[in-house]
C-alpha cells in the first residue's frame, strides 16, 4: 500500500514515499529563495542528502550546506551555524536528520536573528516572550529517521558543553512551516538505529498517555501512535526496505511528538541523564528502562493501561501490556537492563540528582522524590 497524505495539523505534513522532490517547492511556500540545509556530520556525505541539495539547486535555490553538527549539539554548534547562516545570506532552514540536523537546524532558524543568548529562552515559564518573534526565519524540516518527532515540535534540545546538561529551547514559532515526511529517507537506517528511535516513538506516546495532566486530544493520538508502533516497527525492523511499514513509523513518530505537549514522565527523566553521563542511545535507553518504569507507575495508571491494552488488542490488563512490551523489547534486541547495556551502578547519587532535575520528572503519574528516583535507577541494573 502506498500512503499519500497532505495534512495541515499541527502544522502542514507532506507524507509519502518519495516527496522530498517538492523540496523546493515548500521552501518557496515559505517564501525562502536562498535557504540554508543543516544535518550532521554522518548524514552530510550521504546520498539522500546530496539529492535534497541537487533538488534545492535545479530550482534556483542555490546548494548551501551545514553539517558542523555534534551527535547532541551544543551552544558552540549553534554559534558556528549562525555564522554560517549570516556569512552566505541565507533567508530560512532546511533542517535535515534525526533529532540532532532537525534542532539545531530550528535553533539557527529561531537564533540567527536573536540579540539574547540562546540559555534565555529554556523552556521555563514566559521566557520564550523575551524572543523577538518577527526575527525568526522560516523552516522547513525534512526527518530521516522515525522516533523523535522534532520535525512537529515547537522546542529544540541544546547541550550546554560545560556542564553537559541539555536544555529545552521553545518558541512556538520553532514549530517548522512545512514538514516533508518521505519514508525513504529512513530505509537505509541500521536495525539499531530503527528500533532506538521507533522505541523513542513509543516512550513518547506511552508517556504522554500516561501523563496525568487533562489533554484528551493528546491522550487519544498518543493512543493511535501506540498501535501503529505495535503494528509496524517489528515489519520495519525485520525489513528495513517495507515502506508501508516505514511510512507508518513516521506517522508514530510526529505523533508522540504531537502527544507529549501532554508531559513526558520517569522513562525520560531516566533516560536523559544516562545518556549526558554514559553517551547512550536516547531512545534505546527509554526502551531498556520502560519497564521498571512501569512498574513503579503502576498504582497510578493501571486502569489507564489496562483500557490502552484494549484499544491495542492485547489481553490482560496492565499486566498483558507489560508482558507485551517484554516481548516487543526482546523481539527488537533491546538490553535487559542497564546492565546489560555495559553500565555500572556507581554512580547512582548523581544520575538520581540529575533526574531530580530533569524537566520530564514533573509529569511523571508517581511523585518523584530522590529517595525513590535511586530505587527506580536500581531497579533497572
Ligand atoms: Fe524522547
Amino acid at each position: 500500500m502506498n500512503i499519500v497524505a497532505n495534512w495541515s495539523y499541527p502544522t502542514a505534513v507532506k507524507l509519502g514515499r518519495g516527496r522530498i522532490k517538492e523540496l523546493a517547492d515548500a521552501c518557496k511556500t515559505l517564501g525562502l529563495k536562498k535557504p540554508l540545509l543543516v544535518t550532521d556530520r554522518g548524514l552530510a556525505s550521504m546520498a539522500i542528502t546530496g539529492h535534497a541539495l541537487d533538488v534545492l539547486e535545479e530550482a534556483g535555490l542555490g546548494r548551501a550546506i551545514f553539517a558542523d553538527v555534534d551527535p547532541n549539539p551544543n551552544e558552540n554548534n549553534l554559534e558556528a551555524g549562525i555564522k554560517a547562516y549570516k556569512d552566505g545570506g541565507h533567508d530560512g532552514v532546511v533542517a535535515f536528520g534525526g533529532g540532532s540536523g532537525l534542532d539545531l537546524g530550528k535553533l539557527i532558524a529561531f537564533m540567527a536573528g536573536q540579540t539574547r543568548p540562546v540559555w534565555d529562552f529554556e523552556d521555563i515559564g514566559d521566557w520564550w516572550t523575551r524572543a523577538d518573534a518577527s526575527k525568526i526565519a522560516p523552516i522547513v524540516a525534512v526527518p530521516t529517521t522515525a522516533g523523535t518527532g522534532s520535525e512537529v515540535g515547537r522546542a529544540g534540545v541544546l547541550t550546554n558543553s560545560v556542564t553537559h546538561v541539555k536544555k529545552i529551547i521553545f518558541h512556538p514559532k520553532l514549530l517548522p512551516g512545512v514538514v516533508i515526511c518521505d519514508p525513504e529517507l529512513t530505509m537505509g537506517m541500521p536495525k539499531a538505529i530503527t528500533v532506538g528511535t521507533g522505541m523513542d516513538a513509543f516512550a513518547h506516546c506511552l508517556e504522554a498517555y500516561s501523563s496525568p495532566f487533562y489533554h484528551p486530544m493528546s491522550g487519544g493520538i498518543a493512543l493511535e501512535g501506540m498501535r501503529l508502533v505495535k503494528e509496524f516497527l517489528p515489519r520495519a525492523y525485520k525489513d528495513g526496505a517495507d515502506l508501508e511499514a516505514r511510512t507508518n513509523m513516521m506517522s508514530a513518530a510526529a505523533m508522540g511528538a504531537v502527544a507529549f505537549q501532554k508531559g513526558l514522565g520517569a522513562i525520560h527523566s531516566l533516560s536523559h541523564p544516562i545518556g549526558a553521563v554514559y553517551n547512550t542511545h536516547h531512545g534505546m535507553t527509554n526502551a531498556v528502562v520502560m519497564p521498571p518504569v512501569l512498574r513503579f507507575n503502576r498504582p497510578a495508571i493501571e486502569e489507564k493501561i489496562a483500557r490502552a491494552a484494549a484499544y491495542l488488542g492485547i489481553a490482560g490488563g496492565f499486566d498483558g501490556f507489560y508482558d507485551y512490551v517484554l516481548s516487543l523489547r526482546s523481539e527488537l534486541g533491546v538490553p535487559d537492563n542497564l546492565t546489560a547495556m555495559g553500565i555500572k551502578p556507581d554512580r547512582i547519587d548523581e544520575l538520581t540528582a540529575m533526574a531530580m532535575e530533569d524537566p520530564s520528572c514533573g509529569g511523571n503519574p508517581v511523585t518523584m522524590t530522590t529517595e525513590n528516583t535511586k530505587a527506580l535507577f536500581l531497579d533497572c541494573f
